[in-house]
């Protein structure tokens, strides 16, 4: 058994901590401007001039089966759409907004498919519900909103009512959480403060953040316990929950929790290439070694990895997204042993340089992953007394213990190697790095 102890927390997350690896899905209008999710606010477009891509949302090739087939054979266990992002617009059918997917002429509820797709390929099921939302008439103006440079949004707030919204968010979480069967995670997004040097806010009075008051956020998750109990919901309300959410940046310890120092369950979140809506001419995209160096970090510090895919308008995930995939699927169909049910190694085993170590739960197999491929041996400090046998995982191919290496190492040249002592477990590994993109030893331990 691990011997860390996470802070307990409201919701279940026995079934997401052993589960480790999910799929974000940012979906929504800003798909069709294709250029970051935040359009609407970036570019300070009218709700006019934002009409158009509600009037041509068109989905035609929307196959929800087919999404949850690819975040499936990627090795995700669980996934989270946007139900609503910040621009308001709702991709499920809802009796307190028009502006929703059924009016458009996707005709239909998009979010049901998706549950019911993902469902059928036995993953858990998240939504993410935007708290911003710069389409509702309720919604004040504020640091972030489109309008913030308007000469006359602070008296365009006058007639603008947050307990409305409020209460308007309160509805559409019941509907989600009622209508759709068992909800595993809800992600609400996000609380934010007033900016620094607003260049593009003239009325200072519109420079304002959003916090838990304005949500009425205790109201909000009392309601959302009420209905799911189990459900796992993270802390961007600003009312602490079940889910630390670094996103991203890479992670360097394990999240403890700022007031009592107890380690807590965390989930990074990551893109493919920035953006979290479809970006059609975004280049960063991560390399395949990033990609799977990501989630081996988040689960090597006791956390999981979120990864984000942004379809396109269409409805379908680009040739880009699909590459990503997988590259997942294949180092996940051999490797995966790893990661489900893995957490951060017992403290008596620090990871040298270049390699990164997870640990069953049940403390019986230690898992290397080499991310810089030594020279014939794989010098393991510490280990020499521990380990009864180690193969690679992909191949379940033996590595040898080496009892004469060290002598070899010691006298190769008439140089001591410094860091061999009797403590080195010293594997034999081939000379050419295996074709994966970050081999795994796994060692079974005494
Ligand atoms: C954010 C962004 C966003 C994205 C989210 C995912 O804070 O506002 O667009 O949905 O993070 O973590």
């Amino acid at each position: 058994m691990s011997s860390y102890k996470i802070r307990k927390t409201p919701g279940d997350t026995k079934w997401f901590i052993h589960d480790r690896f999910g799929m974000f899905i940012h979906w929504g209008l800003y798909a069709l401007p294709a250029r970051h999710e935040w359009i609407k606010t970036r570019e300070k477009i009218s709700e006019q001039d934002y009409q158009r891509y509600f009037d041509y949302f068109d989905p035609d090739m929307y196959d929800a089966r087919q999404w949850a087939k690819a975040a499936k054979a990627a090795g995700m266990k669980y996934a989270v759409l946007t139900t609503k992002h910040h621009e308001g617009f709702c991709l499920f059918d809802t009796k307190y907004t028009d502006y929703k997917a059924t009016n458009t002429k996707a005709g239909r509820d998009l979010v049901s498919e998706y549950v019911d797709a993902f469902r059928a390929e036995g993953l858990k099921i998240g939504f993410y519900y935007s708290l911003i939302d710069w389409h509702h008439p309720d919604f004040t103006i504020d640091c972030l909103h489109p309008l913030r440079s308007d000469p006359n949004a602070f008296e365009m707030n006058e007639d603008r009512d947050m307990h409305r919204y409020a209460e308007y968010m309160r509805n559409q979480v019941r509907e989600l959480l009622t209508n759709y069967g068992k909800i595993d995670i809800l992600w609400f997004d996000f609380s934010y403060s007033a900016k620094k040097n607003p260049a593009d806010i003239p009325d200072p009075r519109i420079n304002t953040g959003k916090h838990k008051e304005d949500w009425e956020a205790d109201k909000l998750i009392e309601l959302a316990r009420s209905l799911q109990p189990g459900i796992i919901i993270d802390n961007r309300t600003e009312v602490e929950q079940d889910l630390w959410t670094p996103e991203q940046i890479e992670v360097k310890s394990w999240p403890r929790h700022s007031k009592t120092g107890e380690l807590v369950p965390w989930e990074a979140c990551h893109t493919f290439s920035g953006s979290w809506g479809y970006y059609r001419d975004e280049m960063t995209w991560k390399s395949p070694e990033m990609l799977i160096k990501l989630l081996i970090d988040c689960v090597s510090l006791g956390g999981n990895l979120i990864m984000n895919v942004g379809p396109t308008a269409r409805g379908y995930f680009d040739k880009r997204a699909e590459h990503a995939l997988g590259v997942y699927a294949e180092w996940m169909k051999y490797n995966s042993r790893s990661i489900y049910g893995c957490t951060m190694a017992e403290p008596e085993f620090k990871a040298p340089n270049g390699l990164r170590y997870t640990q069953s739960e049940d403390g019986k197999r230690l898992y290397v992953h080499i991310y810089n491929y030594p020279y014939r041996y794989l010098l393991l400090p510490g280990l020499a007394e521990k380990v009864k046998y180690a193969q690679f995982l992909h191949d379940a191919s033996e590595l040898k213990i080496s009892s004469d290496a060290a002598t070899r190492l010691t006298n190769s040249g008439g140089e001591k190697h410094s860091s061999i002592d009797e403590n080195m477990l010293i594997l034999e590994v081939p000379y050419v790095k295996p074709d994966v993109i970050v081999p795994v030893v796994e060692l079974f331990l005494d």
